[in-house]
């Protein structure tokens, strides 16, 4: 339902709550579908708040992912990635199309079934390492987050004896969001350590006739070949680290706490896990964890929901306020496993459309099958309302999920 609530005068972004967009998003949808808002560094953006129109934008050649272009919207307070560190996120075509070229064949769903008796063995093997325990736990630090770490480490082909160490890092890494001093402090050298790390996996690469046929073999020939720089073999396993560890961990974690605190939903699903797929889009249309990512900027004049966005200026296509149009998603504000949102854009839309997708699904369709069917009984052990939830960032999640058996 449409709240009368006026938008707010401080700078975008708002806030929002545990799990639902700011209000403002609903109240933009029905009065101002395009709205000129100030970014916290004075620029000016424009929001995008319709279904229709968020895919629209995303799907018009005439906007750009370049950040480097003057005007590019900054939503996290911090540096902006210099222009040597650019990965394919921020690329337009031709040389995003080469890049999706390069690698997408690893994202293919057939390619990806082949992990799922892998990776259903690692879920397996976390939940062995609780299944017995009396006391609560984290329920982030033992599943939500090992798990797609070592996924990435799969894909970037880290050997198993160096996984505690990569896991341990990325996680660090992951840990700056909490924003206290110490996790900064920590997250910059867990930056350089991976940063060297994945530096020396691709120098042994590099000493071989046959680089070998996975994500790094392929990066690694292409930069032989000098199709690519040998800086954007690192940048992009950059970017597949940090765009599938923190996203899918906030999913896993967030998704566990959604279904606790909606017990019907989850007694169906217990009686009923072929509905798992289903209720997997649901949590994804539902949390939009990834709610603040997608960022563009307008590269000729832009007609679009009654206004012309100039060119040159930002825009910020809200897929979350899209997920929550009752124009496309009737009653979007409920929770609703049932429901089949098959066309959410959770993942984006367009040519930058997640390419880690049909990993993300599997990863999530099997730890939530298997939580389900093996520790039946989880509960929160603690007070939902001490739980503390990373609304400020742009990917949402939460640190901690005590839970106990
Ligand atoms: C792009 C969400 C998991 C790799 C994106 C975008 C979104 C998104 C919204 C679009 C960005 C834009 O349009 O500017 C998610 C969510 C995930 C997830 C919600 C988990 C539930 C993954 C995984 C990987 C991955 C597991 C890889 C291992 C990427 C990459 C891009 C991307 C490389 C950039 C694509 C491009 O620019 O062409 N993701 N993602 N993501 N994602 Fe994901």
């Amino acid at each position: 339902q449409i709240q009368e609530k006026p938008v707010p005068e401080t700078t975008f972004p708002w806030e929002r709550g545990t799990y639902d967009p700011p209000p403002a998003y609903a109240w933009l949808r029905e009065h101002e579908p395009v709205r000129r808002v100030v970014l916290h560094d004075g620029t000016p953006a424009w929001l995008v708040t319709r279904y229709n129109d968020v895919r629209s934008i995303l799907a018009d050649p005439r906007v750009s992912s370049n950040q480097n272009l003057p005007g590019f919207p900054q939503i996290e307070l911090l540096p902006r990635p210099s222009e040597e560190e650019s990965t394919f996120l921020n690329m337009d075509a031709p040389r995003h199309t080469l890049f999706r070229r390069l690698i997408s064949k690893h994202f293919i769903v057939k390619k990806l079934e082949v992990m799922r008796p892998r990776i259903q063995a690692l879920v397996d093997e976390h939940i062995d390492h609780i299944i017995d325990r009396s006391e609560p736990f984290d329920f982030v630090e033992e599943i939500a987050l090992p798990v797609p770490s070592t996924v990435i480490a799969w894909l970037l082909g880290v050997p198993p004896s160096d996984h505690p160490f990569f896991n341990r890092e990325t996680e660090a890494l992951l840990a700056a969001s909490l924003g206290t001093e110490e996790a900064i402090e920590r997250a910059t050298e867990a930056y350089a350590n991976i940063n060297d790390y994945v530096d020396r996996l691709i120098a042994e690469r590099e000493k071989l006739d046959d680089p070998g046929d996975d994500i790094l073999g392929d990066l690694v020939r292409a930069s032989r070949e000098g199709q690519i720089e040998r800086r954007d073999v690192l940048n992009t396993a950059w970017l597949l680290l940090v765009a599938g560890h923190d996203t899918t961990a906030n999913m896993i974690g967030l998704g566990m706490l959604t279904l606790l605190e909606h017990p019907d939903q989850l007694a169906q699903l217990q009686a009923e896990p072929a509905l798992i797929p289903d209720a997997i889009e649901e949590l994804l249309r539902y949390l939009t964890v990834v709610h603040l990512i997608i960022l563009r900027i307008a590269t000729e004049d832009i007609e679009i929901g009654g206004v012309t966005i100039p060119a040159g200026e930002g825009i910020i296509p809200l897929n979350f306020a899209a997920n929550r149009d009752d124009g496309h998603f009737p009653d979007a504000a409920k929770f609703d496993i049932r429901r089949r949102p098959r066309d959410h854009v959770a993942f984006g839309y367009g040519v930058h459309q997640c390419i880690g997708q049909a990993l993300a699904r599997i990863e999530l369709q099997i730890v939530f099958e298997t939580l389900l069917r093996r520790i039946p009984n989880v509960r929160l052990a603690t007070d939902p309302a001490d739980i503390q939830f990373k609304s400020h960032a742009s990917i949402n999640g939460i640190a901690r999920l005590p839970v106990a058996l």
